[in-house]
């Protein structure tokens, strides 16, 4: 399985949380408004630390979210 992770191709485990897979690659998940990075925190979807955005939708919870064929993943947003 391939996801787009800022603009480039990744192989991934069908159903890998996104959270997990950009964890891995030491991604920057988002932004503060004041520029510091966050990435994943609690991993069970309670402190929205990890809002990516995902084929488009803003915010997107990336620790419970699920990797799928295709999906494009932008992420160090504010
Ligand atoms: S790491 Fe806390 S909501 Fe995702």
């Amino acid at each position: 399985m391939t996801v787009i992770i800022d603009g480039s191709p990744v192989e991934a485990p069908a159903g890998m949380p996104i959270g997990a897979l950009l964890h891995a690659r030491d991604a920057t998940l988002r932004l503060t408004g004041d520029g510091r990075r966050r990435g994943l925190f609690c991993g069970m979807g309670l402190c929205f630390d990890c809002l990516v955005l995902v084929d488009g939708r803003e915010a997107v919870r990336a620790c419970i979210t699920p990797a799928a064929d295709g999906m494009r993943i932008v992420t160090g947003r504010p």
